[in-house]
């Protein structure tokens, strides 16, 4: 039997959150990407350009993991309360698998950024920071076009999109 409340005020708030998050976590990726890397590009001193990305990454690091855990939290329970559980791995529910998935790759990201950031600067920044940071701009474009894609995916599917 459906509830009233849950079916008209708990999901919709819950989507509601869960949406607001993704927008602030996956906004905060495209700003770096666009705006910060190409900043940090044009900078000449190699010096600067490490201290300029790890202070504004660590920055955006910590927003990005409250924004993780909000997602993760919203969205486990706006599966129980919408029984999609069964969607999962069927093409009906391909995009609940694909942000699944993108939340997982983040959340492994996140946890070991420290570590990341010591195997990146240790090894090749001393060499080649321009190289490292054209390498990163890289990694950065990849991860927001993947994320785009699984936005616009969500809600193309969510809104009884075929495909
Ligand atoms: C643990 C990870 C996640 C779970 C379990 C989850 C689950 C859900 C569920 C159940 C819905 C409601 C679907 C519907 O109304 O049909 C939803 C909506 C949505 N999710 Fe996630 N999600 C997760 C992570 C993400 C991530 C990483 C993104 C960003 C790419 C994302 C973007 C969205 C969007 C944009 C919607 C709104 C879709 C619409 O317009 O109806 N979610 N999510």
């Amino acid at each position: 039997m459906k509830n009233p409340l849950i079916e008209g005020m708990i999901i919709p708030l819950l989507t509601s959150v869960h949406v607001v998050s993704v927008l602030i976590w996956i906004g905060g990726v495209v700003f770096v990407t666009v705006i910060i890397f190409p900043m940090i590009l044009r900078m000449e001193d190699s010096m600067e350009k490490v201290m300029f990305f790890q202070g504004t990454e660590h920055r955006f690091a910590k927003i990005a993991k409250v924004c993780v855990l909000i997602v993760g939290l919203t969205g486990g329970l706006l599966v129980y309360l919408k029984g999609v559980l069964n969607a999962f791995f069927h093409k009906e529910g391909l995009y609940l698998t694909l942000m699944l998935f993108l939340w997982i790759v983040y959340l492994i990201v996140l946890t070991f950024e420290k570590k990341l950031f010591k195997i990146i600067f240790k090894g090749q920044a001393q060499h080649d920071t321009k190289k490292m940071f054209v390498r990163l701009t890289l990694f950065h474009w990849i991860v927001m076009l993947v994320s785009l894609f699984v936005v616009l995916f969500s809600v193309y599917q969510g809104h009884g999109g075929n495909f």
